[in-house]
């Protein structure tokens, strides 16, 4: 990931203006470390970049929350403003490679592509986690008539899922570097013919981050079309009990178990659990019913908040919890005297997100994308602006 370290300088230079291609929006001064964050516009995507201040040099990085996945256009920000102030260079591993970028905007789907999504294709399936991409590029190259949507939070795999999909030429592959557990609540439903989750992370000491869970398996059953098929493949007997008892939780379902049946694909973890003889699981679920339309008429809005000086003194940095979600005010940022910067994470428990809220005297937003449109969501982003409004 692109980095660079510099002498420090007198950040009072950096003014909202155009570098380049690079327009800086505002600067925001972390009110616990003095490290600075940078909100930048670059070919219209919105994003920070981090100011990490140590006393002999300093470090300018990217920032996880708002990050693109086309990692040119932090590479592009970073060296646009280094070379509109003319900074000392102590260290850079940059350089820009042109070809990438479009590669990663022909096939690469943001969440927001999701809002009124109308998928090309008649036929749609999911593959969460898909690592090498070996499965997903066999599956799309065996059913050129299906389009297969890849899910992986690894943005290093989801790059090189898109370099494959253009060195074979493929046009029936989407990949989105995102959380699949927060994604599938985008999808409309009855749309999916299938959701492969093959050999999931496990996550035995901590099951909250488990991509299978009870709300995981509603929103598959309701983006499958009737017929549809959820289809688990794990070598965790663990994770394959825990699977099997969350899917027998819900009321009426068509499950199918089989173990060790071999597929016409092996994947690269597959493979090394082969080597060491462990039984694989598979546990498909058929989605029975058709389901009810999703309900997307949520406002992210922040109508009514406006930058007041109790805000800093009132919210708590503590995380709030409340029955199905919670709130964690994380880090405060002053951008200038009327307007200020929040990260906060918020959300169900085992699908939180992480935003930055900008809370000025005309108006407030999530700096970048809005949160994904879920109910739950919802009620934290309600609950968010009742503790905003002072
Ligand atoms: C053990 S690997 C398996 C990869 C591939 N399916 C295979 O069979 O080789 C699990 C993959 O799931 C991805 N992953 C884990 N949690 C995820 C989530 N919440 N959303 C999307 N991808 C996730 C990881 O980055 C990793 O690539």
């Amino acid at each position: 990931m692109p980095h660079i370290t510099i002498k420090p300088f007198n950040t009072s230079m950096l003014k909202k203006e155009l570098y380049r291609e690079t327009k800086v929006l505002f600067k925001a001064i972390d009110l616990s470390s003095s490290d600075e964050l940078i909100a930048v516009e670059v070919k219209s995507s919105r994003f920070l970049l981090h100011l990490k201040k140590a006393k002999e040099s300093w470090l300018l990085k990217y920032d996880k929350v708002t990050r693109p996945l086309d990692v040119n256009l932090i590479k592009k920000a970073i060296d646009d403003i280094l070379n509109g102030l003319n900074l000392d260079i102590l260290n850079s591993n940059i350089t820009i490679h042109h070809n990438r970028a479009k590669i990663a905007n022909r096939y690469e789907k943001s969440i927001e592509d999701f809002i009124d999504i109308e998928f090309p294709f008649k036929d749609v399936s999911i593959e969460v986690g898909f690592g090498s991409g070996k499965h997903i590029l066999y599956q799309a190259i065996s059913n050129p008539n299906e389009l297969f949507i890849g899910i992986e939070i690894h943005t290093p795999s989801a790059k090189k899922l898109l370099r494959q999909i253009e060195l074979k030429g493929l046009n029936n592959i989407w990949v989105v570097n995102y959380d699949a557990r927060l994604l599938l609540e985008m999808i409309p439903s009855n749309s999916l013919h299938k959701i492969f989750v093959h050999f999931p992370v496990p996550w035995d000491k901590k099951p909250q981050r488990r991509v299978i869970s009870s709300s995981f398996l509603d929103e598959s059953m309701r983006a499958l079309k009737k017929g549809g098929r959820l289809e688990l493949r794990t070598d965790s007997s663990n994770y394959f009990w825990y699977s099997l008892n969350t899917f027998l939780d819900k009321k009426s379902t068509a499950i199918d178990i089989r173990k060790n049946i071999s597929l016409a694909v092996t994947s690269k973890y597959e493979a090394r659990w082969l080597k060491e003889e462990k039984d694989i699981y598979d546990v498909s679920v058929t989605s029975l019913n058709k389901s009810k339309d999703r309900d997307i008429k949520f406002d992210f809005d922040f109508n009514g908040v406006k930058y007041s000086d109790f805000i800093l003194e009132k919210i708590s940095k503590k995380p709030i919890l409340f029955n199905d979600f919670f709130i964690h005010f994380e880090r405060f940022y002053r951008i200038d005297i009327n307007t200020i910067l929040i990260k906060v994470a918020f959300g169900s428990f085992n699908r939180p997100e992480q935003k930055y809220i900008y809370i000025g005297s005309r108006d407030s937003y999530y700096f970048g994308l809005n949160p994904i449109k879920s109910n739950t969501n919802y009620k934290a982003h309600l609950k968010i602006k009742e503790y905003l409004n002072v």
